[in-house]
């Protein structure tokens, strides 16, 4: 049989693992799809680079549109990135007929629904495994290995970049700044790193893995959207005191009213499995009603580990175009008529808990007026740390663990606080979650 013919959108660090992977593993990868799988085109605009690793065992042009229009390219992989110029490619290989692997998780998470409806039109794949947590194979475990369950929650560590800063600034008690310019320097972070620290990219993802695992259509608009570049030594090390970890947690979760779907700094208890993921690695924990929780863990970027990921998509694809095209697993697990339209709840519906950070002045009946809000307002109070204020110093820290609330009342006792005369600051708030 006549190899698959796949056209390279893109040969950059994931584009040039793909290349690799594919040829080192050919010989076990035809075994696996039943079919050879050949990349005959790559486009890149940087000839000299898509040359070097390209080695002319394809062609190489500078020109996508004449791979997507192209007749014999059966597969796009789109690898450009951005929401433009790859939107307006990955369209036009779907209406060619053409299946499509992509990385591209802004693109799908922005405009997933219309690149689903316009692939379902056309009877044709759109695979993106390596959109989410890079390696790790968490599209195909919450879309088919959980297809008994009905998740419950999905929990994810899903931007290696702020992990790295935080597992850092932890470690070696260093400042944010500090460790943004170690991380750039590496390499890890982009060069304007706003969508890795800011919690975009782990939005990006996060919204994917809602749709999937509730069978809801994307909705990146409605996500909250919260970083890491506020969050302090300081607040780091009095959660390790208290016994946490603060990661930046993707969060979605199903509720009777809705969905939760939020990225923000979370304190996690430090004995879970999860708070112990470091470094530039991923994880996503899944809790399901059957199978309890589950945790997927591996390299979130990188070439061979993505490229593992837009591999394995090439080879679900060629499976489909050899055997049994008409019973494909749907772009979001559900049937497309079957996605539900239960709403996404605003931030102020969110039920968590949480960590206050306090200055305040150190005097009698301080603590009572700010325990006397939270009371008023139903909020529980879990642990408390109070500082012994500096040589010299009339001002110290108090440091607050509630128990669940509904984040409008927090909000209020946020408010209630910071308007009390003895309260020097804003109030520091970072959401925790137990994961139990
Ligand atoms: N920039 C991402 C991260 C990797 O830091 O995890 C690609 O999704």
């Amino acid at each position: 049989m006549k190899p698959i013919s796949v056209g390279l959108l893109g040969i950059g660090t994931v584009g040039g693992g793909t290349f690799t992977v594919l040829e080192r593993n050919r010989e076990e990868i035809t075994r696996r799809a039943g079919r050879a799988i050949a990349i005959t085109v790559v486009a890149d605009k940087d000839l000299a680079r898509a040359n070097s690793v390209v080695q002319n065992r394809a062609r190489v042009i500078d020109d996508a549109w004449a791979v997507v229009n192209d007749p014999a390219v059966d597969i796009v992989v789109e690898l450009i990135g951005g929401t433009k110029i790859a939107k307006d490619l990955m369209l036009k290989a779907l209406e060619n007929g053409k299946h499509v692997v992509t990385a591209n998780k802004a693109l799908l998470a922005q405009h997933g629904n219309e690149i689903f409806a316009a692939a379902q039109k056309k009877g044709v794949m759109v695979a993106f495994e390596a959109a989410v947590a890079g390696g790790v194979p968490i599209i195909k475990s919450l879309r088919e290995g959980l297809a008994a369950n009905r998740i419950e929650w999905i929990a994810g560590i899903i931007n290696g970049t702020s992990n790295f800063i935080l597992s850092e600034m932890r470690d070696k008690g260093a400042s944010f700044d500090d460790v943004l310019k170690q991380a750039q320097k590496l390499g890890y972070a982009e060069a304007d790193p706003t969508f890795d620290i800011e919690g975009v990219d782990a939005a990006h993802k996060l919204t994917i893995m809602a749709a999937i695992g509730f069978g809801i259509p994307m909705q990146f608009s409605a996500a909250y959207t919260e970083g890491i570049s506020k969050l302090t030594r300081e607040d780091i090390q009095y959660a390790e005191q208290l016994g946490y970890r603060i990661k930046l947690l993707g969060v979605t979760k199903r509720k009777a009213n809705g969905i939760e779907l939020r990225v923000h700094p979370t304190l996690i208890p430090a004995r879970r499995l999860i708070a112990n993921v470091e470094g530039v690695m991923n994880a996503v924990l899944v809790r399901g009603d059957a199978v309890g929780q589950t945790m997927y863990y591996g390299a979130g970027a990188g070439a061979e580990p993505t490229a593992s990921a837009v591999v394995a998509d090439l080879v679900d694809v060629a499976r489909t175009m050899t055997a049994d095209p008409e019973h494909r697993v749907p772009h979001l697990a559900f049937q497309p008529d079957r996605l539900s339209n239960v709403p996404i709840l605003p931030m102020s519906e969110v039920e968590t808990s949480y960590y206050l950070r306090l200055l305040v002045q150190d005097k009698t009946g301080v603590l009572a007026d700010v325990t006397r809000i939270l009371a008023d307002l139903g909020i529980s109070i879990d642990a408390m740390v109070q500082k012994e204020p500096s040589e010299g110093e009339d001002q110290t820290d108090i440091i607050m663990l509630t128990h669940q609330t509904v984040e409008k009342n927090i909000n209020a006792a946020i408010a209630k606080i910071e308007a009390l005369p003895v309260v020097a600051s804003k109030v520091t708030r970072i959401r925790l979650e137990e994961l139990g």
